[in-house]
């Protein structure tokens, strides 16, 4: 007979919609925003977000068993860690990214895992008559920003060990394929005044990119902002070209890419990948639901080491190194063979 213990374990993997259900009603009721720095009654808080006070106090017991908030010996509820960082104003905001682990649209796709798995690839198309990135942007313009903030969000944490990491000495130019709102160049261009740089992505993408880098910004004259398909062509010529979190997609695609780079870029150019390892991070929970994610919407996966290694090789670079640039985070630094 299966003891308590493990019935309970079991129910809460079970039941852990609850728990991404839970962190999106925090975000869209704005009770990270209601609570301040002085500890607050449950009426108080549902009086600012205009929510049943019984109900609320349920969500936030839930809330708290996650360090999502947390009550004092008074009943009080007062900020954690977590629920600080789903504040639109905190400065390492992860709000955005929050909404988009949770996107409504996405509820229902998870119901078709076990068919992905069966097929081998994605559901999307199936269930939506069109590819993820073009229904994305063609019919849920909201939701597109959402992506485009989360990714923002997700990497404003390692952009600055990313500059730390790519000396830029020697190098003119540098091409960010599939950089979102480029805040990693932003970052780059500001650190080193005689760098040029290419942001491509696709063009509601580059329409929003970060504001240094658009018309009128303080970046905008070293920047092209370039709006296409780097499965079609990478129209930029540049020393170093940075792929952060694109190759998330088959194999094949994945070469096709670095392929459409390498036609583009000078003998010796380098490029840079930058990406999550399936099989080494903080812990296979986070990156295996990413790519269970990746194969339902996209048919697309997280690499492993070797498998991310492979790849690049077989499009025909020579890989120098590979190190963590954090614990979620891996650069590879390969080259152009003259
Ligand atoms: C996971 S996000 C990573 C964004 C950014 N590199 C980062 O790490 O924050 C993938 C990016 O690839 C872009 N993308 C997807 N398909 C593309 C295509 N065919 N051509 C150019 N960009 C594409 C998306 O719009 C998105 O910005």
């Amino acid at each position: 007979m299966a003891s308590g213990e493990l019935v309970t374990g079991l129910l809460e993997h079970a039941l852990s919609a609850a728990c991404a259900a839970s962190l999106r009603a925090a975000v869209n009721l704005g009770l990270p925003e209601a609570l301040g720095d002085e500890p607050t009654t449950v009426d108080d808080l549902a009086t600012a977000v205009g929510a049943d006070a019984a109900s609320l106090r349920r969500l936030l017991r839930a809330l708290t068993s996650y360090d999502v908030f947390a009550e004092n010996d008074a009943g009080r509820f007062v900020h954690t860690e977590n629920s600080l960082a789903l504040r639109e104003d905190s400065p390492n905001s992860l709000k955005y990214l929050v909404l988009w682990c949770t996107e409504p649209w996405l509820w229902p796709l998870w119901a078709h895992l076990d068919e992905s798995v069966r097929a081998g690839g994605e559901v999307f198309t199936a269930v939506h008559g069109r590819k993820f990135y073009e229904h994305l942007h063609a019919e849920w313009p909201e939701s597109a920003k959402v992506f485009d903030r989360a990714m923002t969000q997700q990497t404003t944490v390692s952009a600055m060990t990313i500059a730390d990491m790519l000396p830029m000495s020697g190098s003119e130019k540098i091409a960010d394929v599939g950089g979102g709102q480029g805040i990693v160049l932003a970052t780059l261009l500001e650190r080193h005044p005689g760098l040029t740089g290419v942001l491509l992505d696709l063009p509601d993408v580059v329409a929003n990119a970060d504001a240094r880098l658009r018309p009128g910004g303080e970046l905008a004259d070293r920047v092209r902002l370039v709006g296409g398909d780097c499965l079609e062509e990478i129209p930029a010529e540049a020393d170093v070209y940075l792929f952060k979190n694109i190759l998330g997609i088959d194999e094949d695609t994945s070469v096709l890419i670095l392929r459409n780079a390498m036609r583009a870029a000078p003998p010796g150019a380098r490029m840079v990948v930058v990406d999550n390892f399936v099989d080494d991070g903080p812990g296979q929970r986070l990156t295996s639901a990413m790519d269970l994610r990746m194969l339902l919407v996209m048919g697309g996966r997280k690499h492993s080491r070797e498998g991310l290694l492979k790849l690049v090789e077989r499009a025909g670079l020579t890989v120098h190194d590979v190190r963590p640039v954090d614990s979620n985070l891996h650069m590879i630094e390969a080259t152009l063979p003259a």
